[in-house]
């Protein structure tokens, strides 16, 4: 079975209470229960993980160099000017799906640049919980 690695960076814990209005009014955690349901659909193993800090976000990439088959990831804040992330994406050689719950573009100037998804395979924003599910269906069938 593939295994696929779905990273949330800064902030993405307290999805549910911060700015409902832009990420939604489900928790993080609901949003990780029903992604773990569409992954045994789609038969892949999911390890969902967030961390705040963009160190552990790096170490969590390079593990997947050799323990995953593809990333999901929303690095948050970090996604619009992280080089470091950039590097650890490009450095690992693996499919990595750039995902956002909101519509990036269509909000503050500054997420309309993402440093991330020239080395990303694609990216899917402005879905909220559903860009998850439609980057690991994206993954899963990349990977068949
Ligand atoms: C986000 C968009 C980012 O601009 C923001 O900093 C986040 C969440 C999203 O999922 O829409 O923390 O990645």
């Amino acid at each position: 079975m593939k295994k696929i690695l779905v990273l949330n960076g800064p902030n993405l814990n307290l999805v549910g209470i911060r700015e409902p209005g832009v990420y939604g009014k489900q928790s993080i955690d609901v949003i990780n229960a029903g992604l773990r349901e569409y992954a045994k659909e789609l038969e892949v193993e999911i390890d969902i993980r967030q961390s705040n800090h963009e160190g552990m976000l790096i170490d969590w990439l390079h593990e997947a160099r050799e323990e995953f088959d593809g990333v999901v990831l929303n690095a948050g804040a970090y996604t619009h000017y992280s080089y470091a992330i950039r590097d650890a994406i490009a450095a690992i050689s693996k499919p990595i799906i750039e995902v956002h719950l909101s519509n990036v573009h269509a909000r503050d100037e500054f997420r309309h640049k993402s440093v991330i998804s020239p080395v990303c395979i694609g990216v899917i924003c402005g879905f909220g919980k559903n860009s998850y599910s439609l980057a690991l269906k994206a993954l899963a069938d990349l990977l068949k």
